[in-house]
């Protein structure tokens, strides 16, 4: 049987980055259980523009989890209270019948906000700019076993590459830093044999570009960890501060 929930939605309605924002509240009743949060606001804005009024903007792509558009706060928590779960994941049956839930964008200054839920998270790609290209062997196609990965090489380089970049670890850490972020990028291509000609040098560039576009010190409280939906563990930026304390030592 469909079950179906009524809800509060408190968002964050600001009309452009200059512009002041509030909350503004709706009640949405009879909603089906079996919805996402983001079909939820999608029901929201069909009847806002039914009623000549702007709808609520949020970002969203895949919904599946894996592109990492989505995103905001929901009660103060990263793509809210699931772990391991993008806002696009978030189904009804999860939360509470008569519950208010609180969507608001990421506060960090890193990431102006462009309108409602959205925010401009360009410095992302910026950081990934700054890390170049991983081969310059422009030769022909390398045969598929030219390079010989282990299972073990494989699976992790993998638990890297799930990171999504929607930006949770840096909207959640009280210094707004990108190391999870970095760090991430740096040991999914950093691990590989691919990756090994400009390991280094790409881990210095990254880590410099972070402070350049304005992300904080980690200071080990792992909330970014804690708010990663695709679970990347903190260690990893552990494993990204030998990489540069490495490149110092070799190249200066
Ligand atoms: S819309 Fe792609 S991860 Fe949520």
């Amino acid at each position: 049987m469909i079950k179906r929930i009524s809800l509060t939605l408190r968002i964050w309605r600001q009309e452009s980055h200059c512009s002041e924002g509030k909350f503004e509240d709706y009640f949405m009743k009879d909603l089906s259980t079996n919805l996402s949060l983001l079909e939820a606001l999608d029901k929201l804005n069909h009847q806002l523009i039914v009623k000549g009024q702007r709808p609520v903007n949020f970002d969203h792509d895949c919904r599946e989890g894996i592109c990492g558009s989505c995103g905001f706060l929901v009660n103060g928590q990263a793509h809210g209270p699931q772990n391991a779960t993008t806002c696009c994941q978030l189904y009804l049956r999860k939360l509470q019948d008569e519950s208010t839930l609180t969507l608001e964008p990421w506060r960090t200054k890193t990431f102006p906000i462009i309108q409602d839920l959205v925010v401009d998270r360009s410095s992302l790609d910026r950081l990934i700019v700054s890390g170049g290209f991983c081969s310059v062997d422009t030769g022909k196609v390398p045969d598929a076993n030219e390079f010989k990965v282990s299972q073990q090489q494989a699976f992790s380089a993998f638990q890297t590459a799930t990171c999504i970049g929607c930006g949770a670890c840096i909207a959640s850490c009280r210094n707004s830093s990108a190391s999870l972020f970095t760090a991430a990028k740096i040991a999914h291509l950093g691990q590989l044999p691919q990756g090994q000609l400009s390991r280094l040098k790409r881990a210095q560039a990254m880590n410099k570009q972070m402070f350049i576009e304005g992300f904080g010190s980690c200071s080990n409280n792992l909330d970014c960890e804690a708010s990663c939906p695709k679970e990347i563990s903190a260690n990893w930026i552990s494993w990204m501060n030998n990489e540069v304390r490495q490149y110092k030592k070799d190249f200066s």
